[in-house]
C-alpha cells in the first residue's frame, strides 16, 4: 500500500504531537516507500519559522542527499489560525507544490492543534476555499481529540466540520485503533472460528479493560485540568476497545461495516442513572507515592494543575450491554496514571465449570480461565487454564499458552500514526471516529462527568504506584470479582 500524490498540511506544525508523532511517522513512511516522489508536507503554526528549519525538523536524521530531494516539498507558513491572511498564502503554497512536485491538487489537512483552534481553522479553510477540491481530486480533514467536551459540544463541532467538508471527508483520529494489537482482536474474533462460539454470556463470566499508565501528567498539567480521566481516555480508547471487543461480526471491515457494528454496541451500552453511577463508577486523585529513590509528587502538586484540583485521574467503571449477547454480563473497565505498571489489556475470564469431579482442596491454586489480549506492552495473547500439577495426587493448577507477537512475526509494528497517515492518505476511513460514534461515547459518558461535577464530597485518592483508591475493588469485589494484576 502506498500513498496517492498529495500534499500534508499539518496544522499545529510546532506542537508537541507533531513533533513527537506526525514528523516520525512521515518520516517512517518515506524511508517505507510508502509516499510517493510527487509528495508535500506544509507546516502551519503561529511560531514563526523558516521553510529550512521546518524541513530540518521533519527530516531528522536523514542523509544529505536524501535532505535535498525531499525539502524541495517541505514548505512551512507561519500566522494566525484566526487570520485570513495565513490562508491566502497557504492556498498559494498549496498551488506552487502542485505546479513544482506534481501533488495534483490533493491535500489532507491535519488539526493537531489545541481544540479552541479546530473551528477557526476550518473556517479559514473554508473561506479560502480549501475545503473544496478540484474535480478527481480530494480535500480531506483529519481531527485530533478531544472532539467536543460533551455530547453538546462535539454536536457544535460536527456543526461547523459538516458545513465545510463532507463526513466521508472527515476522518476523527483515535490512535488507540492505529495499534496492530487492537486490530488484531478483529482477527482474533473474526479470521478464527474457534473462539466464537465462547464469545458470549453463556461462557464469559465478566469482562476487564485496563488501560493503567506509570506516567504522571507531565507538562499537561493545564490541559488535563479540563479534561481527567474520563474524557482523556474512557470517552475514546476505552470504549473504542470495548466495541471492538463486544461488537458483532460486520459483514466486511470495508466501507462502513465495522462502524456501524461499534454504533450498534455503544448503543446498546446501558446509560447509567444518578442511582448506578454512585454504585458502578468510582474516582480517584493521585497523591504523592512511590519508593524514596523515586518519590513522585502528587497531582496537585503538578504543573498547571490547580492545587485544590477534583479531576479525576483514575476511573473504574462497570457496564452492561444490552443485547441478546451480553445480557447480565458486567463489564470492568479502568484508567488512570501513576498506577504501578503500563499495561493495556482485554481480558475475559470465563466460568466456573458446572461440576467439578476433584475435591475443591486440591484446586487452590486454580484461577477462573480466561483469556488476556495484551494491546501494550509485551503484545500477545495468554490463555489461562487449569492443568494437573505433576505428581500421585490430582492437583490442578493455573497454567497458560502464550502467544507474544515478538517470537511469532519478524515483521515489524508501524506505529499507530503511521497507519492512520496512510489510511487517510488514502482515503480509507473505516480505522477513523464516525460521528454518531463520537456522540454515542460521549452520552455514555456525560452522566458520570456530571455527577462527579456535582459530587462536592471530597475526591477519593490513591498514592502513586498503586493500583487506584480502594473503592474500585469494591466496585468490582461486590460479586466476589478481583482486578487482575492488582496485587
Ligand atoms: C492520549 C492521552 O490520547 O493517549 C494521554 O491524551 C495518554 O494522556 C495517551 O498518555 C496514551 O497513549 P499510548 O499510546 O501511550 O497508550
Amino acid at each position: 500500500r502506498s500513498a496517492p500524490p498529495a500534499t500534508l498540511v499539518i496544522f499545529g506544525a510546532s506542537g508537541d504531537l507533531t513533533r513527537r508523532k506526525l514528523l516520525p511517522a512521515i518520516e517512517s513512511l518515506a524511508r517505507h516507500n510508502r509516499l510517493p516522489d510527487q509528495f508535500a508536507l506544509v507546516g502551519v503554526a503561529r511560531t514563526p519559522m523558516s521553510d529550512e528549519q521546518f524541513a530540518d525538523s521533519a527530516l531528522g536524521g536523514r542523509s544529505l542527499s536524501e535532505k535535498r530531494q525531499l525539502a524541495g516539498g517541505i514548505r512551512y507558513v507561519s500566522g494566525g489560525y484566526d487570520d485570513p491572511e495565513t490562508y491566502k498564502r497557504l492556498a498559494e503554497t498549496l498551488d506552487e507544490l502542485d505546479a513544482q512536485r506534481g501533488t495534483s491538487g490533493n491535500r489532507l489537512f491535519y488539526l493537531s492543534t489545541p481544540a479552541n483552534a479546530f473551528e477557526p481553522v476550518i473556517c479559514g479553510l473554508a473561506g479560502a476555499g480549501l475545503n473544496h477540491a478540484n474535480e478527481g481530486s480530494f480535500a480531506r480533514l483529519v481531527i485530533e481529540k478531544p472532539y467536543g467536551r460533551d455530547v453538546a459540544t462535539a454536536h457544535e463541532l460536527d456543526g461547523v466540520v459538516h458545513a465545510a467538508f463532507e463526513e466521508s471527508s472527515v476522518f476523527r483520529i483515535d490512535h488507540y485503533l492505529g495499534k496492530d494489537t487492537v486490530q488484531n482482536v478483529l482477527a482474533l474474533r473474526f479470521a478464527n472460528s474457534i473462539f466464537q462460539p465462547i464469545w458470549d454470556r453463556s461462557w464469559v463470566d465478566h469482562v476487564q479493560i485496563t488501560v493503567a499508565e506509570t506516567l504522571g501528567v507531565g507538562t499537561r498539567g493545564g490541559f488535563y485540568e479540563s479534561a481527567g480521566a474520563m474524557r482523556d481516555i474512557v470517552q475514546n480508547h476505552v470504549l473504542q476497545v470495548l466495541a471492538l471487543s463486544l461488537m458483532e461480526p460486520p459483514a466486511s471491515f470495508g466501507g462502513e461495516g465495522l462502524r456501524s457494528e461499534k454504533v450498534k454496541l455503544l448503543q446498546a451500552i446501558r446509560l447509567p442513572t444518578d442511582r448506578d453511577i454512585a454504585d458502578a463508577a468510582v474516582r480517584g486523585q493521585y497523591t504523592r507515592g512511590g519508593t524514596r529513590e523515586e518519590l513522585m509528587a502528587g497531582y496537585r502538586e503538578e504543573i498547571g494543575v490547580d492545587p485544590l484540583s477534583r479531576t479525576e485521574t483514575y476511573a473504574a467503571l462497570r457496564l452492561n450491554v444490552d443485547n441478546w449477547r451480553w445480557a447480565g454480563v458486567p463489564f470492568y473497565v479502568r484508567t488512570g496514571k501513576r498506577l504501578p505498571a503500563r499495561v493495556t489489556e482485554v481480558a475475559l475470564q470465563f466460568q466456573r465449570p458446572p461440576h467439578l469431579p476433584i475435591p475443591t482442596n486440591q484446586l487452590t491454586e486454580l484461577d477462573a480461565d480466561a483469556l488476556i489480549l495484551r494491546i501494550q506492552p509485551n503484545e500477545g495473547i495468554s490463555l489461562r487454564f487449569g492443568a494437573k500439577v505433576p505428581g500421585h495426587t490430582f492437583r490442578v493448577r493455573t497454567a497458560s499458552m502464550e502467544f507474544s507477537y515478538d517470537q511469532t512475526f519478524v515483521e515489524e509494528s508501524p506505529e499507530a500514526y503511521e497507519r492512520l497517515l496512510l489510511d487517510a492518505l488514502i482515503g480509507d476511513a473505516s480505522l477513523f471516529i464516525r460521528s454518531d460514534e463520537v456522540e454515542h461515547s460521549w452520552r455514555i459518558v456525560d452522566p458520570i462527568i456530571e455527577h462527579w461535577a456535582n459530587d462536592r464530597s471530597p475526591i477519593p485518592t490513591y498514592e502513586a504506584a498503586s493500583w487506584g483508591p480502594t473503592d474500585a475493588d469494591r466496585l468490582i469485589g461486590r460479586n466476589g470479582r478481583k482486578w487482575r494484576n492488582s496485587a
